[in-house]
């Protein structure tokens, strides 16, 4: 069959483009260009691609400096903070996860590997002298663990000086922390740290924030104490009884 005949098929036709390696990546070019566009132009009209959720506020500053502690110590190569909508996932951690609970999260902890169990709803699961146990050494209280240990955590002074300048970058980046938070941060990291009474002002600033002696160490403020007040916050921001009851889901 030659090229002028008429009626050929679509197959033969086709044969041309698979034959011609030049013409095979221009079609290729065009028909994966024609997915990307169908996939990323939405994104320029859509306002917001997370849905905003009113209860969720940015982390204080003891919680931020917990979060840099489990990025430091790369806890994130075992553990993953993202809740897929599965059922077998849904039973065993909790409510799916939403975009707009790590929409503050810079970088973003979804992790992509589970050696132990996903983390973003282990807030008030355990006690704080549960998890200070589980740091110091997991198999004190999960006998089987192939966690490792920190003990150093509860021993090492935490020092928040310079916790304000992270809160002023965060900001740059587009987290809501307003002037007064950054100026403050120092004094609301110890305000949460140190076990005493926290002062109005920060609780304003960060509601439902957790204070209380978390590294067991009144007066004192320990990597222990940030890392478990970040641990403590996971997965509680956001109450779900209010969502599920509005939707009529049980
Ligand atoms: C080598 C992998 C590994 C690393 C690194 C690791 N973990 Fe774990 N983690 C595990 C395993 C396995 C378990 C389950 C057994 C247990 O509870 O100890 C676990 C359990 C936990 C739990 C209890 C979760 C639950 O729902 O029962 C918490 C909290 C936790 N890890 C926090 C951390 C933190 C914080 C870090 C970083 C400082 C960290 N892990 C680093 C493997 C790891």
């Amino acid at each position: 069959m030659t090229a002028s005949t008429p009626g050929r098929s679509l197959w033969q036709r086709h044969q041309i483009i698979e034959k011609n390696s030049i013409l095979l990546l221009i079609g290729i070019l065009i028909a994966v260009s024609i997915g990307g566009l169908v996939e990323v132009l939405p994104l320029f009209y859509l306002k917001s691609t997370i849905e905003k959720v009113d209860s969720i506020r940015p982390y204080s500053p003891l919680e931020l400096m917990g979060f840099n502690i489990y990025v430091r110590e790369g806890c994130y190569l075992c553990h993953s903070q993202m809740i897929r909508p599965l059922r077998d996932e849904v039973e065993r951690y909790g409510h799916y996860s939403l975009a707009a609970e790590s929409m503050y999260d810079h970088p973003f902890q979804w992790g992509s590997k589970r050696n132990g169990p996903d983390l973003a709803r282990v807030g008030g699961k355990y006690s704080d002298d549960w998890q200070r146990d589980h740091l110091r050494n997991p198999r004190a209280v999960v006998p089987a663990s192939i966690m490792p240990g920190y003990p150093w955590m509860e021993k090492k002074p935490l020092d928040p000086t310079h916790i304000g300048e992270h809160l002023a970058t965060l900001a740059l980046e587009g987290v809501p922390y307003t002037k007064d938070m950054i100026d403050d941060a120092v004094a609301d990291a110890w305000a949460q740290g140190s076990g005493d009474d926290a002062s109005p002002d920060f609780l304003k600033r960060y509601p439902k924030a957790i204070v209380r002696d978390l590294g067991g160490n009144k007066g004192q403020m320990t990597e222990a104490d940030a890392l478990i007040a970040y641990l403590q916050l996971l997965g509680t921001q956001v109450d779900f009884k209010i969502y599920d009851d509005k939707a009529n889901i049980r």
